[in-house]
């Protein structure tokens, strides 16, 4: 995996995912033993996009491993607000550090940058498209929790249609044997046509669209919560007709399973009722902390230090 870019989930096979996990989890039980291993290596955080997550935990997962972090968080304050190419950001960038994370808010922006950088680029969030590491913690979360990544039931519900999170989950876990999707969204925020195409019809993958969470959650053995994504939308009243579309509260949570578990990859607007977060199905919390392992695992591999 050395030298590896991440830009899309399927870069990695199941057997190169499988690695990270099994690090993630050894890095979980022996930190101290993984504190070391990036000293004098240098994590670029190029964020063109907002996000608290995605780069705190990349930055924190640097540090863990013992290396260093440069980057930005606000593109204003980079010479991208001087007109530089991302090609030319990034050929610079990869003189300064040994590897990029990077989020921009146009699709295929990090694919563009791994053709530029001469040391690995990770995709933070690539507009409306892929979020790999974003994957990796859902995957590592599922492992983890349900004790396997294959035989489930899996809820999907919200924006299928903007949520770049959802479009890398339902095609990582297109591979695994014998899951079930249900997409759960308003007619409007559907699936993309060519994850209905090319990713579950191509692979014969099971799945129903339905509008109501009701309607589907005794089913369920995880229940993947998404926010409606203000920001892709191109018209204010569409937004505020569907964002309210999804509230997960307690009263739905009776029908569901009882090892159910919920995950969201965060920010939550308001659908999850915080009344929620007591029970202990609610998975997100502990999801975020698994991101933080999982991309320690992930760099640690990218560089070949562990
Ligand atoms: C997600 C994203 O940026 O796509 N957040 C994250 O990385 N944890 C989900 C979202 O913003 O709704």
């Amino acid at each position: 995996m050395k030298n590896k870019h991440l830009i899309n989930p399927m870069d990695f096979t199941i057997e190169e995912l499988d690695e990270i996990f099994e690090l993630a989890h050894q890095i979980i039980s022996n930190p101290q033993e993984y504190s070391h291993v990036c000293e004098g290596k240098i994590l670029a955080t190029l964020f063109y996009e907002p996000s608290t997550r995605t780069r705190f935990s990349f930055e924190a997962a640097m540090m863990r491993l013992g290396g260093k972090i440069l980057g930005f968080s606000e593109p204003n304050s980079s010479s991208a607000a001087k007109g530089e190419t991302l090609a030319d950001t990034i050929k610079m960038v990869s003189i300064y550090s040994d590897i990029i994370a990077m989020r921009h808010p146009k699709e295929g922006a990090a694919k563009v940058a791994s053709m530029y950088s001469s040391v690995p680029v990770i995709n933070a969030g690539d507009g409306g498209h892929q979020h790999p590491t974003q994957t990796l913690t859902d995957l590592l979360t599922i492992k983890s929790l349900k004790g396997r990544l294959d035989n489930h039931v899996i809820g999907i519900c919200g924006d299928l249609r903007y949520g770049r999170t959802v479009q890398s989950l339902i095609t990582a876990m297109s591979r695994y044997e014998n899951i079930k999707f249900l997409l759960i969204s308003p007619k409007e925020l559907g699936v993309p046509q060519y994850i209905r195409e090319e990713v579950l019809n191509k692979n014969n993958i099971e799945f129903r669209e339905v509008e109501k969470i009701e309607d589907v959650i005794e089913e369920l053995d995880i229940l993947y919560m998404t926010r409606i994504q203000k920001e892709r939308f191109f018209n204010e009243d569409e937004y505020m007709r569907l964002k309210d579309s999804y509230i997960l509260d307690t009263e739905k949570m009776k029908l569901a399973k009882e090892d159910m578990i919920i995950m969201h990859p965060l920010p939550r607007v308001n659908e999850i009722d915080v009344e929620v977060d007591k029970d202990e199905r609610a998975a997100y919390f502990k999801q975020a902390e698994f991101g933080m392992y999982v991309r320690m695992a992930l760099m640690a591999k990218l560089l070949g230090v562990a």
